[in-house]
């Protein structure tokens, strides 16, 4: 099992590159099956739910050929299966985004039901209302969704919440219903825009996404394309917090600075210094933050995937925060872990009220999920001390080289896999 081992203290200082979007480059993966022709896919972020999707496609005959680190090219045309093996789904949710792909394509998919997350509940209702509303056929059967439909038809779909993975799915596998498809209450976030533009370069005709109404005209083929994914504002945000809670000056490169508004927006709120060009971020921290409250929203409100990272924020900040999480009932699990490190904070139902302290001293932790996983670390890399986190792989599921990208800006961490490693770490740091 890896492990991370951190020395703390060092303020984090220099330029550091984002990759693409791990959350947009999963349903286009999904996505790029949709045509018998090959599709180039750039900008991938070489982290282990993009290579699980990668295997899981090939699982079911698709051609997957790695060109190089961030790019690959997938060619669908040798697809002989719609069943997706429950092996790839358990690891990734995002696998269901195989029923979208498959049903437009083939009008027939057969998915196992995601479980359910360490984050919280995480139904698909709203995804199997969408296919239903289009004319398919849905199943339930020993744990597996059959759907299918002899023809999709577009139909009027109001989203009862807004939901990501459901805008996609639908919009995936309406775009070539026949027919005009319209999805109200539609998720606004930039990797559905991703996905949108995505699908319209391989011959869709998607229009509004990015607004609460997307419009579809279904087409009956597409054709295959060259397309870089967006870059991932998630992991932009989380070097912003470094940032911040280590009192350094980092500049964020290869981001689009508005899809980071609300993220600024906090950062600049609680007494840093954001200054945006084109296509970058710096954040500059020089003296003790202040408090402030934050609740997560769908975008362009603040993410439920920076909550963690910004409560380890408020918990070093001046005087008492309040942290709200709108999206998933279960997000504060890092909480437990963040008081061993020295935090104050009380959560009661989905608010956390954080009274700041002025510096976490170092512990060993375990990583609850991806996003608390590395708000631990951004914790760590705070901390007087060393501080040893476990459970890395829910990290590394979405982060690529965190520790190489951390060690660029002067981060002390290493990525070790015995307590012999963390001995000889806490040797050489002294
Ligand atoms: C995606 C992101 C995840 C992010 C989330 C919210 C991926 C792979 N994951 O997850 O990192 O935290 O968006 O920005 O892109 N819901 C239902 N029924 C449904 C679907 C969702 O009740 O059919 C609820 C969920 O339980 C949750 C809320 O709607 O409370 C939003 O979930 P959703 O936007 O669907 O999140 P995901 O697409 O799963």
């Amino acid at each position: 099992m890896e492990q991370y081992v951190i020395k703390g203290g060092s303020p984090l200082v220099g330029e550091v590159e984002i990759a693409g979007a791990k959350n947009a480059a999963l349903p286009i993966i999904s996505a790029a099956i949709m045509t018998d022709e090959t599709v180039t896919l750039e900008n991938l972020p070489d982290v282990n739910d993009v290579n699980v999707l990668l295997e899981s496609i090939a699982g079911i005959g698709a051609h997957v050929e790695r060109v190089d680190r961030h790019t690959v090219k997938i060619n669908g045309s040798t697809i002989r299966d719609c069943s997706v093996e429950y092996e790839y789904i358990k690891k990734i949710r995002a696998s269901y985004y195989l029923l979208g792909a498959l049903l437009g394509k083939y009008n027939n998919a057969s998915v196992p039901l995601p479980g359910g997350c360490n984050i919280g509940s995480r139904p698909i209702d709203q995804h199997l209302k969408g296919f239903r509303a289009i004319g398919v056929e849905i199943e339930i059967n020993h744990g597996t969704i059959e759907a299918k439909c002899r023809m999709m038809r577009g139909a009027h779909i109001f989203m009862d919440i807004v939901s990501v993975g459901a805008t996609i799915n639908i919009m995936m596998a309406a775009s070539r219903a026949s027919g005009r498809t319209i999805i109200e209450n539609a998720a606004k976030e930039p990797h559905v825009v991703d996905v949108a533009n995505f699908l319209n370069s391989m011959g869709a005709n998607i229009k509004g996404a990015g607004t609460d109404v997307i419009r579809i005209t279904g087409v009956p083929v597409f054709h295959g394309c060259t397309y870089p994914i967006v870059p991932d504002m998630i992991e932009a945000g989380t070097f912003m917090m470094a940032a911040a809670a280590t009192k350094g000056d980092v500049v964020v490169k290869n981001v689009i600075p508005k899809h980071l508004e609300a993220i600024s927006a906090k950062l600049t709120e609680i007494g840093c210094e954001i200054e945006e060009s084109d296509d970058s971020v710096r954040v500059v921290a020089t003296k003790r933050l202040n408090r402030t409250q934050v609740k997560t929203q769908p975008y362009p409100g603040f993410p439920t995937d920076m909550q963690p990272q910004m409560s380890v924020v408020l918990a070093l900040s001046q005087g008492t925060s309040i942290v709200t999480e709108g999206i998933f009932e279960n997000r504060f699990k890092y909480v437990d872990e963040l008081t061993r490190m020295g935090a104050n904070i009380k959560v009661e139902g989905t608010t956390a009220i954080i009274d700041g302290v002025k510096t976490y001293n170092g512990a060993r932790v375990s990583s609850p999920d991806l996003r608390a996983g590395a708000a631990l670390v951004i914790a760590g890399l705070q901390a007087e001390g060393f501080t040893v986190i476990d459970d890395i792989g829910y990290i590394l599921r979405g982060y690529e080289d965190f520790d190489g990208k951390l060690r660029s800006l002067g981060a002390e961490i290493r990525k070790v896999r015995s307590e012999k490693e963390i001995e000889r770490f806490e040797f050489s740091a002294g």
